[in-house]
């Protein structure tokens, strides 16, 4: 009996280890062929006025993408912290009760006054298929007035329902045209600051 029960365990883990492999190849094909159409780069040209770019970032991935368009844009860098410091591996299991009871965090210091600004980028990682739920907190707490707000995520691969529960809960936004940005490595640096241009370029 035991041996079988092990044959079935190796079986499983077999077609798992099988599933999640063709999962990231199929993932790094998209990526590539993403990439491909931001070989060639223009100049950021846009001008949006006083940008204000507010990220929370668990592990730097979004970081990195925030940090290049306060760049671009000479935009102010603003980032989201929480008094619980989510970090791996608990952060699956502690988020998904989080999003699940809408129990979100505290944030450790007011917001900006978005008065000051013409226009303000959201940004943060996906986590369970929607925001991470540091970004719950902001929009908890935020009235965005009528200013344009730009939300923009990083993920692995899937950002679910990321953006409709951004747009859905920024009180009085005028949302703008978001972005979205799977982990890339280092080597595709240039195509994602040109996949940035492209998009300011465009707001
Ligand atoms: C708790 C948790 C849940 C996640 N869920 C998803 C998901 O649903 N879809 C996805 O594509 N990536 C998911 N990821 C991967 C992150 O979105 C991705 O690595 C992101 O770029 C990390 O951003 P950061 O470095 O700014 O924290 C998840 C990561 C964590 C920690």
């Amino acid at each position: 009996m035991l041996k079988y029960i092990l044959i079935l365990i190796a079986v499983a883990a077999l077609v798992g280890g099988i599933a999640s492999l063709i999962h990231i190849r199929n993932v790094n094909a998209k990526n590539q062929k993403e990439m491909a159409q931001y070989e060639n780069g223009t100049e950021y040209t846009n001008n949006l006025g006083k940008v204000l770019v507010m990220y929370y970032s668990m592990s730097g991935q979004t970081a990195k993408i925030a940090t290049q368009i306060a760049e671009l844009t000479n935009g102010e860098l603003y980032e989201i912290t929480t008094e619980e410091v989510y970090s791996s591996p608990s952060v699956y299991v502690k988020s998904k009760k989080e999003i699940e009871s809408k129990n979100y965090p505290k944030l450790t210091k007011a917001l900006p006054n978005f008065a000051d600004y013409d226009i303000i980028f959201v940004g943060g990682p996906v986590w369970w298929y929607t925001m991470a739920v540091p970004l719950f907190s902001v929009l908890e707490n935020a009235d965005f007035a009528g200013k344009k707000v730009v939300p923009f995520s990083t993920q692995g691969s899937n950002y679910g329902a990321f953006f409709e529960d951004f747009n859905k809960l920024a009180k009085n936004a005028d949302i703008q045209t978001s972005a979205n940005f799977n982990n890339m490595k280092p080597e595709y640096d240039s195509q994602v600051k040109n996949k940035i241009i492209d998009w300011l370029n465009r707001l």
